[in-house]
This record gives structure tokens, sequence and C-alpha cells, in this order.
């Protein structure tokens, strides 16, 4: 274990690093993981750390106790910031956009969203930020801001929209309804809803699939979906065609040579059919 990694407080957020998996949980239980200034500043410290960890290579997002995460903290994110000076109250918007999207999207290693109960609001964007998602038949999601009177902002409403398709992201947006993991699977919001006792099985069994991969390269594949998504179809190509070769470049593994001699010379595999054996 780093120095670093023995130095996080494990108080608003614990983290434990099992098999190359890190377990990261929100961790306040009594208000169901409601995301507030503790959970913010924290979160980008944990986020620091294991980006330098080199025992994590996967990282899973989940809640502590019976909930996800109610989302945003009515009473410490907005009540009480609302209030403050205004300089502090952006530093938190920002330190909180950084955590939940802009650096969780692109984060250099890959990260799996486990729900293991209530799903509210704001979390729905660190939940839409994570690559992949695992639910529990029993979690309950929704988009409650509507029924305290305000709109999914953060970037609540844009998560939403990339996620799923327009009659069923309105739906939820403009009624605030309760669904279930099955419902979330069904919609495309989570890869898949298992039974809470098989969840955690699932989770660590996608994770091992995608330790197999050549991690240079599966962080390259998933920034360029997310970039090239807002960009023209020609400078997608133009991008791509670069990012391809940096990859190549760059890649203290060099797989793409791997990769073809193992098929074409050694014949030992087929990359249709799974991925190409790493030293
Ligand atoms: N903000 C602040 N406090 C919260 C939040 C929240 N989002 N969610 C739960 N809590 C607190 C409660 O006030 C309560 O605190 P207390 O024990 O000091 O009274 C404690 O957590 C437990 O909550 P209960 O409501 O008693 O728990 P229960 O299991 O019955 O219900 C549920 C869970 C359904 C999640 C309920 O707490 C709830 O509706 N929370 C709000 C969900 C929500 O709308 N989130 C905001 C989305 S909008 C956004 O994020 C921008």
């Amino acid at each position: 274990m780093t120095d670093a990694l023995a130095s996080l407080p494990q108080n608003n957020v614990l983290v434990k690093i099992e098999d190359g998996v890190a377990w990261v949980s929100l961790n306040r239980p009594g208000k169901r993981n409601a995301i507030n200034p503790g959970i913010v500043f924290e979160m980008n410290q944990v986020l620091d750390v294991l980006e330098a960890e080199d025992s994590c290579k996967c990282v899973v997002m989940t809640g502590s106790g019976d909930a996800f995460s109610a989302g945003m903290d009515l009473k410490e994110y907005f009540r009480e910031p609302d209030a403050g000076p205004p300089v502090a109250r952006e530093r938190l918007n920002r330190a909180n956009s950084a955590w939940q999207w802009r650096r969780l999207m692109y984060y250099p290693k890959p990260t799996i969203a486990m729900v293991n109960g209530w799903c509210f609001g704001g979390a729905f964007q660190f939940l839409c930020a994570c690559d992949l998602a695992v639910s529990a038949d029993e979690a309950t999601f929704g988009l409650s801001e509507i029924n305290w009177g305000i709109i999914p902002a953060g970037i609540v409403t844009k998560s939403v929209a990339a996620a799923l398709q327009q009659r069923k992201a309105l739906y939820y947006i403009m009624t605030g309804d309760t669904f279930d993991g099955k419902e979330a699977e069904k919609i495309g919001l989570v890869n898949f809803s298992v039974p809470k006792a098989e969840m955690v099985d699932k989770v660590k069994e996608l994770a091992k699939k995608l330790m197999e991969k050549n991690p240079h390269v599966l962080r390259a594949c998933k920034v360029g979906y997310h970039y090239t998504r807002e960009m023209s179809w020609d400078m997608a190509a133009e991008y791509l065609a670069s990012k391809i070769d940096a990859t190549k470049f760059r890649d203290p593994e060099q797989g793409a040579a791997k990769g073809m001699s193992q098929f074409l010379d050694e014949k030992s595999y087929r990359p249709g059919l799974g991925a190409y054996k790493r030293d």
C-alpha cells in the first residue's frame, strides 16, 4: 500500500482494494449517502490517489448500507452553501462536477457503478459517468427533482439524455416516478440488473473481464467514445486516426504488434473470440 493510499481519511468515502479492484463507497448510510461537501472533497482526493495507485486496476463506485446515493444533500449541498459566500458556492460546484463527471468520464482506469439501493437525482451524474453499471433488482431509481420544484441540473439532464432514449428520459424527468433495477436494465441505464445477493459477484466478473484487456488501449477506447460523440464525422475520423497512432506509439506493452503476431504467426488465439495473451 502506498503512503497516499494509507493517508486517505476513510471517513465520508471508504476505499478497499482487493484483487485489483478498488471498491469506493459513499459512506453516509444514515443520510442515505446524500452527497455533502465532505463526500465531494474526499472523493476528489480518492480519485487522485487511485489514479496513481498501481494495485488499483478497476474502480467500483457504490454506497454503504442500503443506498447507492439519495442525490445531493438538500441541507449541506444546497441550503447551507446557498446562504454562504458565492465564491465558496462556486468552489463546491466545481469540485462536485470534477469528481462526478469531468474526471470520472475520462478516468484512466475502467469504472463500474454498482447500484445497491436508493439512487436519486444528482446520483445519476456519477452513475452515468461510470463506464459500465450493474444494479440490484431491488434498487430504486428516481429523478425526484420535479418533486421538490427544481429541474435536474448540474449535468443530470444531459447525462440522462445521453443514456436514455427521449421518451423514457422525459417520462422520468417530468413525472419523478421511481423505477427498479430491472427497468433500469431495460431502458439501458445499467448494463445488468441482478438479484442483490448476486450483485457483487456480477461486478467482480465484469471487472475481471475489463482487467484482462490492455489498460492503455482500454482508456483510449473510452476517451475516444466520449470525445467523438461531440464531434462531426470528419473531425471524429481525424481524431481517431491520430489516436490510434498515438495509442500504438505509447502503448508500454505494444499490444497491437503482439496481438497481430499471436494471431498471424503463432496462431495461438483468435481476436474475434478473446484477448491476446498479455505477459
Ligand atoms: N438530502 C439531505 N438529507 C437526506 C437526503 C438528501 N438528499 N436523503 C436522505 N436524507 C436524510 C433524511 O433527511 C434523514 O435524515 P434524519 O435521519 O436526520 O432525519 C436520513 O437521511 C434518512 O432518510 P429517510 O427519509 O428517513 O430514509 P428512508 O429510507 O425512509 O427513505 C429516501 C430514503 C427515499 C432516499 C428518502 O430519504 C428521500 O426521498 N431522500 C431524498 C431523495 C431526493 O429527492 N434526493 C435529491 C435529488 S435532487 C438532486 O440530487 C439535485
